[in-house]
């Protein structure tokens, strides 16, 4: 039987290969190849049968190791040669993901295509560590904003964010942050919490909780790298510790010199 050229973006969730949905699960079963992103657990390329290839498409800290063009290209030439491709994206294909360029690209070329949600890095990972996004009384929305746009640029949408209550989300802003705390320096906001994580919901994350006026130099001394996800707002101090509250940045640093390792520190 011919098989129909398909492609079926699926999210992969946040990092921990345990947050992929089940319906995600089943379409990695039925591919008959996969090309995958650099956030995706290697691990989920298990659930795809044996002999069907899995083929690396991804970028690290913003060197395209495929340029998307390629990859659109790649997706329209396999489905079809081979029939389903699936493609395997960090979080939400459609969050900062460039998934629905490839869903108008395959279907440009006549493929049928399929999405599959996943769980963002957005709410996943301040939820896994405790983190309310929003909390009754302290605010009543939150904002989700890039720290690297398309010319490179800090998103100018931190200025409006910036004026609410709203708890701040920054994706891909760790090269930027000296910048975000310029903008919230200039807004008188410096003493706001935030919190910083790399790695989010795998055993190698990292975290690095502080104020804006403190947070270069506890990044510095957490030695946080990307890919990582800033939390900024009162909502950090709801954590169930509450370390912005109880401890001084410097206690967190020498607390952190003397070994301790993200959300295991219990002073
Ligand atoms: C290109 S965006 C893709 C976002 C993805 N589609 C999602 O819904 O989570 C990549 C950025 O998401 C954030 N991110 C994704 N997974 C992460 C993780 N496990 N830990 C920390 N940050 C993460 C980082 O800011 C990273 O630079």
């Amino acid at each position: 039987m011919t098989k129909i050229p398909t492609l079926t973006l699926v999210g992969a969730g946040p990092g921990d290969p345990d947050l992929i949905s089940v319906k995600g699960v089943k379409a990695l079963q039925k591919a008959d190849i996969v090309l995958y992103d650099a956030l995706v657990s290697t691990e989920l390329l298990n659930y795809a049968p044996v002999n069907v290839q899995k083929i690396f498409v991804g970028k690290r800290a913003g060197i395209y190791t495929t340029p998307q063009t390629d990859i659109n290209t790649m997706i329209v030439a396999y489905a079809k040669q081979y029939g389903n491709v699936v493609r395997l994206k960090g979080g939400d294909p459609f969050v900062f993901g460039r998934g629905h360029e490839e869903i108008d690209f395959a279907k440009a070329a006549g493929l049928a295509t399929v999405v599959i949600p996943g769980m963002s890095s957005i709410t996943a990972i301040p939820t896994s560590l405790g983190f309310p996004l929003t909390k009754r009384g302290i605010n009543e929305s939150f904002w989700v904003v890039t720290g690297t746009t398309r010319t490179e640029e800090l998103s100018k949408d931190l200025y409006l964010a910036i004026q609410a209550s709203s708890t701040i989300v920054i994706l891909m802003g760790l090269s930027k942050i000296t910048d975000i705390v310029r903008v919230f320096t200039s807004a008188k906001k410096e003493h706001t919490p935030i919190a910083v994580i790399q790695e989010g919901t795998l055993a190698t994350q990292k975290i690095a909780i502080s104020t804006i006026a403190e947070i270069e130099k506890t990044i510095q001394v957490r030695e946080i790298s990307t890919p990582a996800i800033m939390i900024i707002g009162e909502v950090v101090n709801q954590h169930p510790d509450a370390w912005v509250n109880k401890i001084s940045t410097q206690m967190w640093i020498d607390a952190c010199n003397s070994g301790c390792s993200g959300m295991t520190c219990d002073f």
